[in-house]
């Protein structure tokens, strides 16, 4: 039997690639194992979105290089793409390199390497057949993966996503349904939807269903207790979506909505399709719902020419709006974007100065937003065990973790455990990142 090892970077669509990568190659009889040293196939998936990212892939393609003496390398993933056979140059012991629309051609490309060919690569962006993977090896056991669209037709000035994923398709509601159902006859309770932008679907199909639809629909399926989505993109964030979640308690309470900037002007040398008062119009219908929806995003510092006046306005909106979490990336020059052309590029040590000003500030903001959630009851399903900490991890339906312990049940005990099930723990201490307490004795 064939052996493989594959490695994932980047971000949930790249997990959920590598996931239809292995059960595709399981199908045609490989074994998929967790040592490089036992495979005979190498496989990388990789991220390019910013620089950092990029550079890891290669210096890991160079450690195992040492390894790599009768063993096949490939790249697969955003580096792939973009790099195309310059990666040949770049690491002359890859042979296969292959981008995202590609993988349900990759057994085709195995065989020809078999063959003798030295070099095959994979790089059309024609998607037409790659969402209704039939093997799809999931292996995240508590939450299932389900892409409803892929690319991005959006031209952020300062990303790479474009030119590695292509252009935005939606596949029909009728086949996402399909996918859901099934997984909920398998066994799973807890989905999550996922594109780069993933409320700009709109449905090819004649039922002409927009995200909010799909959503609800998704959210009504018998045996699915959480729905999940990301990522949103704010131009398509309509009210719908909130209306969605208020009325069908199976939609989790998050929403993770990048705002990148709270400057009108650096938004607009972005191209991000809308203005600070647009972004805010949305915070509000959130914070109006009816149910508690937790807020988190992602801001990059250091975009060329921010001003400190500008960057202040990213300061206080962090401010205005007080997300639940954040993601802060330093502005990184990828190839191909617009943005490189701009003047005014800001320094490192000034991208850092600023990085860890809006960490302090954000975690000030989380520390006192996670107090009011002592003494109180949250509902979670519980992901594992920590054998660490000698705590059970679960996650609320707005995305938080929270250790507990369990009086019936402090560890997993033989075939016993908590893992999988839903239940209620009582919040007892917070952190600025997780929640802790104890189970609810029913
Ligand atoms: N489609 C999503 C974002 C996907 S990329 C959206 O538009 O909101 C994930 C995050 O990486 C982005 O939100 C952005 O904050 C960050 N990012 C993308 N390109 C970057 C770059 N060149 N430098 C730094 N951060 C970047
Ligand atoms: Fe990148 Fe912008 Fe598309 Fe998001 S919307 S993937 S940031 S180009
Ligand atoms: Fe990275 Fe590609 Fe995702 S660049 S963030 S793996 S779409």
């Amino acid at each position: 039997m064939k052996t493989f090892y594959i490695e994932t970077f980047g971000c949930q669509m790249n997990a959920h690639d590598s996931e239809k990568v292995v059960g595709t190659l399981v199908e045609k009889g490989y074994q998929q194992v967790e040592e490089i040293d036992d495979a005979e196939l190498v496989l990388y998936n990789t991220c390019s979105i910013r620089d950092k990212a990029e550079q890891k892939v290669f210096h890991r393609l160079d450690t195992f290089k040492k390894a790599g003496k009768g063993k096949i390398f490939g790249v697969l993933g955003c580096v792939a793409q973009q790099e195309g056979e310059r990666i040949f140059e770049r690491a002359p012991h890859v042979s296969l390199v292959a981008g995202s629309a590609s993988y349900t051609k990759l057994p085709e490309m195995l065989v020809q390497l078999e063959a003798g060919n030295r070099r095959v690569t994979g790089l059309s962006l024609d998607t037409a057949d790659t969402f209704d993977t039939p093997f799809t090896s999931r292996d995240n056991p508590y939450r299932a993966y389900i892409t409803i669209i892929e690319g991005c037709d959006k031209a952020c000035a300062y990303c790479v996503v474009p030119f590695t994923r292509g252009p935005e398709r939606s596949r029909t509601s009728e086949s996402v349904l399909r996918e859901a159902r099934s997984l909920a006859e398998l066994g799973y309770t807890e989905v999550q939807l996922l594109g780069q932008n993933v409320n700009s679907y709109r449905d090819p199909s004649a039922a002409g269903w927009d995200f909010a639809k799909l959503l609800d629909e998704t959210g009504k399926i018998d045996g699915l207790k959480r729905v999940r989505f990301t990522t949103s993109h704010p131009r398509d964030f309509g009210k719908s979506i909130i209306d969605a979640i208020d009325q069908n308690e199976a939609l989790c309470d998050h929403v993770h909505l990048p705002v990148q900037s709270g400057s009108d002007s650096v938004l607009q040398r972005m191209q991000r399709l809308y203005t600070r008062a647009d972004y805010l119009r949305r915070i509000e219908w959130m914070k109006k719902a009816r149910r508690n929806i937790a807020i988190t995003t992602d801001i990059i510092v250091g975009f060329p020419g921010e001003t400190e006046a500008e960057f202040n306005e990213t300061v206080r909106l962090i401010d205005e709006v007080e997300y639940d979490a954040m993601f802060i990336f330093k502005y990184s020059k990828r190839p191909n974007t617009p943005a490189l052309l701009l003047e005014d590029h800001i320094p490192e040590e000034e991208k850092t100065r600023r990085f860890t000003l809006l960490q302090e500030q954000q975690r000030s903001i989380q520390m006192r937003r996670h107090a009011r959630f002592v003494g109180k009851r949250e509902h979670v399903h519980v992901e594992g065990y920590n054998r660490a900490t000698n705590q059970w991890v679960g996650r609320t339906s707005q995305n938080k973790t929270l250790n507990f312990t369990d009086a019936r049940l402090p560890a997993p005990d033989g075939t016993k455990t908590l893992t999988g099930h839903y239940l209620d723990v009582l919040v007892t201490r917070v952190g600025a990142n997780s929640l802790a307490g104890e189970s609810v004795l029913q």
